[in-house]
């Protein structure tokens, strides 16, 4: 075995830094400056890149595919280098923009950056996403971004989630004169997808949205079931008093809301919920988006998607006062390992105030 090894390299400073002339605060500054100065250059080195390669796509579309994915990653990578040597959010996004407003001709991505309903997360975008139909020109690097953006798994964990809720709206369904409430429906999916297992029950719904082109638009989509809906518009943040008189409930629904609210919101609803919502072992579920996404720094540079990450110490302390008076709680991870899928449910001992 050849036990030789080479001798380690010597940490060198910049060429130009004279270490005569500065104190040792001094060079550290200065070399961290050079090392961010370093960093932003190769990420303007990329933006070039990414035009030329945009404007001269390989034909064959796996190959145009791969490459255009591997610039996108490239892209983050560079951008957390970036961060880590202390450059700032404001440099990252200055030298990015003309390669954000490439991207932005994917008519998903242009969603996500303009907020065309001026939030983040609504019900369209959101229905982009559980459609998956790349809507951008074919064989453009609008295209291939769009495809890798609705195919990603950041994307598919919401597909997951609704499939979740799905499963347990059909699961509730089954049982007799059940009521179900779903916080922030949006478009939703979830409902569309078992209607004739609610058709064939006796159950009733409740479905509250803040947008209300979000319930026009679903009021419509949910025509034969409408017998057993009721609407809700409004932020639920300050309308438990209006969705209380429909309940208690034994479901209620909340996936996707939490990566929006703060821990004192989420607080608040899981309180309002168990105190004036839920029936005697009613289950509220919710879900987030953990700690450490990998897709974090591609949706906040390409997108103006902002979700507030949490893991699963966080989602036990916004219960713990819920599971010291009798509640049970149970987490789980969708199948990408993006989010939480966190089921809270009330004591049969506890009753609706
Ligand atoms: C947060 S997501 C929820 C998506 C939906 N639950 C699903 O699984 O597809 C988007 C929807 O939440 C609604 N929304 C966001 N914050 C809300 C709030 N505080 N109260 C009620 N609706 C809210 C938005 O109007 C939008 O239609």
């Amino acid at each position: 075995m050849n036990m030789e090894r080479s001798q380690p390299t010597q940490p060198h400073s910049p060429p130009h830094v004279d270490r005569s002339r500065y104190h040792s605060n001094q060079i550290d500054n200065e070399i961290a400056s050079t090392q961010g100065q370093c960093k932003i250059d190769q990420l303007e080195a990329l933006v070039i890149s990414f035009h030329e390669f945009a404007n001269n796509l390989p034909a064959d579309p796996r190959t145009a595919f791969n490459a255009t994915v591997f610039r996108m990653h490239q892209f983050c990578a560079t951008i957390d280098d970036c961060y880590s040597v202390g450059n700032s959010r404001e440099e990252i996004l200055s030298v990015l923009r003309s390669a954000a407003d490439v991207y932005a001709r994917s008519p998903f991505v242009s969603r996500l950056q303009n907020w065309p309903r001026g939030y983040p997360g609504d019900f369209e975008s959101i229905e982009y996403i559980v459609d998956q139909i790349n809507k951008a020109p074919p064989h453009t690097v609008e295209y291939f971004i769009e495809q890798y953006s609705l195919g990603s798994p950041i994307s598919q964990q919401h597909r997951n989630k609704v499939a979740h809720q799905a499963s347990l709206i059909r699961k509730y369904a089954r049982k007799a004169a059940i009521k179900i409430l779903i916080v922030a429906c949006g478009s939703a999916p979830d409902v569309r997808s078992c209607m004739p297992e609610i058709a064939a029950s006796d159950c009733r719904l409740v479905l509250n949205d803040m947008d209300a082109d979000a319930l026009s638009y679903i009021q419509e989509k949910l025509s034969p079931i409408l017998d057993r809906l009721v609407f809700i518009k409004g932020n639920v943040l300050t309308n438990i008093n209006k969705l209380a008189p429909f309940g208690p409930f034994d479901l209620i629904l909340c996936g996707g809301l939490f990566d929006y609210l703060t821990d004192n919101q989420i607080n608040f609803l899981l309180h309002k919920a168990d105190e004036r919502l839920l029936a005697p072992g009613g289950v509220l579920f919710f879900s987030n988006i953990g700690t450490g996404n990998p897709y974090r720094t591609m949706i906040e540079h390409f997108g103006a998607w902002r979700l507030i990450e949490r893991d699963k110490d966080d989602l036990c302390r916004l219960v713990s006062t819920l599971v010291a008076s009798g509640s049970e709680f149970a987490v789980t991870r969708d199948g990408t390992g993006l989010a939480y899928l966190a089921e809270l449910k009330k004591g049969l001992n506890k009753v609706v105030a």
